[in-house]
């Protein structure tokens, strides 16, 4: 059977970036960067990103088009009766782990959207106060898990739109617009009076706040950001037709995504500062700062509706890369049909999250190593799960692959020049760098 393809180079570089921008960069980066120090923070991540997670990157999308087939099958197909296949099960697992809580957070943005349409910051509202409903609303059994059912739905509907109509229609008129209204937020918040501390802290890094826990999390955050070690793009990467320019396209994805990363900072930090409030309130940062900062800014009230909705269409375009590696799976090798494999990935994923939406409240009695269920979740899957399923990315092509393969699909049969004079380098990156790097800062985990 004859897969699909997504219709233009443009549609593809719109559904990765699509799976890349997300929470990560609106929600989890901001508040990592306040967490672990600032700009250094930032520098380490910018560093990490282009020469680590790029060629990750590169691996997963080289893996996905050689293989054209999903990230379950792939490596069986690649190296036939090996203990490889085990790794496709991590490929397929690990997504359908990260959609059950991702869309909890998903569903905290459908609640701030309706909050900010029924203009609910703009009352004059104190920072306590604000804090005071987010708390409640968290921690409350039935709300979160309504709104969580409600973003699962809008994921599944996207979803079953299939390949072309669904995710290439929807990224490409949502993803500009997202664009624009974080760069508008952040106009506003550099603008305001004492908006300029946040700046330096955002840029001007202090060198000896960088720690191997600060390596760490950056990578984390690095490989939740850009959807990889996943198979979501290696996926994506099977979709992709012959002729397209693989580098080209994870390049501009990892740019784009580092471009939204430091924009969506600059729209939360310097309002941090401007308004003496704290960096590193962890989690809560968007959801308990932000909506004090548009209650206090003239035309908040539309700008809190702007950037909600940004917020959802930027979680909506990754958990739906999220949810169709699972879909994917089950067509594909269970051959089940679209509609009834959608509605399977629908009700684990929507048990999973469940579970941890009750873990800021009900729940939040249940420990796992110490964690609440939610963060447990996160944590296996930033610390533990996206390393390892990289590690495995890049075994897989710089050591299992033939080497004439990969530069075969990194150059397109040595058709595209730039590339084929990039290719050592880069396979030096795969073979030996990213292997070596990963193991280091995975081993730092432990300790
Ligand atoms: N990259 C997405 C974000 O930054 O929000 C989240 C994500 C999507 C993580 C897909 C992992 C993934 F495979």
């Amino acid at each position: 059977m004859e897969r699909e393809h997504f219709k233009s180079t443009f549609g593809v570089l719109v559904a990765m970036a699509g799976s890349a921008i997300g929470l990560g960069n609106l929600w989890r980066f901001p508040y990592m960067v306040g967490v672990y120090g600032g700009a250094a923070f930032i520098f380490v991540y910018i560093i990490l990103v282009f020469l680590l997670c790029l060629p990750i990157l590169f691996s997963e999308v080289i893996v996905g088009r050689r293989s054209h087939t999903n990230a379950f099958i792939a490596f069986e197909r690649l190296a036939p009766g090996s203990a490889w296949k085990w790794t496709g099960i991590l490929m397929v697992a690990t997504p359908i782990l990260v959609v059950s809580y991702y869309s909890v957070i998903g569903g905290w943005s459908l609640e701030y959207l309706f909050k900010a349409c029924t203009f609910s910051f703009t009352q004059g509202a104190t920072r306590d106060e604000l804090g005071t409903i987010f708390n409640s609303f968290i921690t409350s059994t039935w709300t979160p898990i309504i709104w969580h059912t409600v973003f699962l739905l809008l994921t599944a509907a996207v979803i079953l739109g299939g390949v072309n109509k669904g995710i290439e229609k929807f990224g490409k008129v949502m993803m500009p617009l997202l664009f624009l209204t974080v760069i508008a937020i952040a106009v506003r918040s550099v603008t305001l009076p004492g908006a300029g501390e946040g700046l330096v802290y955002l840029f001007k890094p202090d060198f000896s706040k960088i720690t191997p826990e600060v390596c760490a999390a950056a990578l984390g955050q690095g490989f939740f950001s850009l959807s990889v070690g996943f198979g979501i793009m290696l996926t994506y990467g099977s979709y992709t037709r012959k002729e397209a320019n693989i580098a080209l396209n994870s390049t501009w994805t990892a740019v784009a995504d580092l471009m939204f990363a430091l924009i969506a900072s600059c729209a939360i930090m310097p309002a941090v500062f401007a308004f003496g409030l704290n960096p590193q309130e962890g989690p809560g940062l968007v959801f308990e700062t932000l909506p004090f900062l548009f209650a206090n800014m003239p035309l908040g009230g539309f700008v809190a509706i702007l950037f909600f909705l940004a917020l959802l269409v930027a979680a909506l375009t990754s958990s739906v890369s999220l949810f169709e590696v699972g879909v994917a799976w089950l067509v594909e090798e269970k051959h089940l049909s679209r509609k009834a494999s959608t509605w399977i990935v629908f009700a684990v994923t929507w048990a999973i999250g469940v579970l941890c939406s009750l873990s800021f409240g009900r729940l939040s009695g249940i420990s796992i190593f110490g964690n609440s269920i939610f963060n447990f979740l996160d944590k296996l899957s930033a610390n533990w799960l996206m390393p390892l399923g990289a590690l495995l990315i890049v075994i897989f092509t710089g050591w299992k692959m033939k080497k004439s393969d990969v530069i075969d699909e990194f150059t397109n049969g040595g058709t595209l020049r730039g590339n084929a004079r990039l290719s050592g380098f880069i396979y030096f990156l795969i073979r030996w760098l990213a292997p070596v790097a990963i193991l280091i800062i995975f081993l730092s985990n432990l300790l």
